[in-house]
């Protein structure tokens, strides 16, 4: 597992180049292997006055503001600190910059073009090192992302990152691919319990009613077992300190300008240091994926022998 550099994608040329089916295919590939696919520069267009207004936006350091959130289909901004800068500009800002993402997204990986649901964006101006947050929420130890409030149901979260700071890189510690520690930790972290819960009456009833809630205008979240799982294996790689110490690692430095695309329900990281990141999440959906046997809702499916999603 590693770091793919995609040295010649431009949009203009790559519309025109006869090989860009390939070669997308190619990058897909790369993502569902679990690398990280690298541009050394940003390879969407952020104006230089966007840039400077999120530079000096300042953020306090605390557990609730963790990033400040762009809810695309909201149009508005989470997290952020009312009188820090003016919210309205952010707003458009982040709305660009979503927008730019979502362009390049379409055109760079062509098998996963239109099959994928928006989900937030993120601007995260604090230095990363050093902060103090609750161990579920820290963002320096190794672990898979799944997010309590939007399960996939096996649809995979690709994230896209932006290293905004001029002068300082984004230094992340990667280890190795899902599949490694789904077949290592699964059992321990209630993979078996998950499965054989799934199939009881009781819990069916329960998932039925929640969505027949959802249907009536409810804000009730459906989890299937699958992100049930996901969850917990999210907290369990948190909380395992052997893991943390001893699983191997894998150091990277994203310098200024950098833009970094990965599965991040693969892909184990934590981010050591770093403040000024721009990120924006897909969820990409699991028939779209050039390798579905890869993926971790399969990966889980087979261990637990078991349907885990739907
Ligand atoms: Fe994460």
């Amino acid at each position: 597992m590693g770091l793919v550099e995609a040295a010649g994608f431009s949009k203009a040329s790559w519309g025109a180049s006869g090989q860009a089916a390939e070669e997308s295919r190619r990058y897909c590939g790369a993502l569902e292997e679990g690398e990280i696919l690298f541009f050394r520069q940003t390879p969407f267009p952020i104006p230089e006055a966007h840039k400077r207004f999120l530079l000096n936006v300042r953020q306090p350091n605390t557990a609730h503001h963790k990033n400040i959130s762009y809810k695309p289909g909201r149009n508005r901004v989470l997290g952020f600190a009312r009188g820090t800068a003016d919210e309205a500009t952010l707003v458009g800002i982040m709305h660009d910059y979503s927008q730019a993402v979502c362009n390049f997204v379409n055109a760079l990986l062509l098998p996963y073009a239109g099959n994928w649901q928006l989900d937030y964006a993120s601007f995260r101006p604090i230095e990363e090192e050093g902060r103090d947050l609750p161990v579920s929420k820290r963002n320096d130890l190794l672990h898979v992302d799944s997010f309590p409030t939007r399960p996939s149901n096996g649809n995979r979260i690709l994230r896209v990152f932006t290293n905004l700071n001029p002068a300082e890189s984004r230094i992340w510690l990667t280890s190795e691919p899902f599949q490694v520690w789904a077949e290592r930790y699964g059992d321990s972290a209630g993979l078996p319990q998950i499965a054989a819960h799934s199939r009881s009456p009781a819990h069916q009833m329960l998932r039925r009613a929640v969505r027949l809630g959802q249907a009536l205008g409810v804000p009730l979240t459906d989890r299937p077992p699958y992100d049930e799982f996901m969850l917990r294996f999210h907290h369990f790689m948190k909380n395992n300190s052997s893991f943390q110490k001893d699983c191997p690692k894998s150091r990277w430095e994203f310098p200024p300008g950098a833009t970094w695309l990965v599965f991040t329900d693969m892909v184990p990281h934590a981010v050591l240091s770093g403040r000024f990141a721009l990120e924006q999440t897909f969820f990409v959906s699991r028939n779209a994926l050039l390798s579905p046997e890869k993926a971790p809702y399969r990966v889980l499916e087979r261990l637990a022998g078991a349907p885990l999603t739907g």
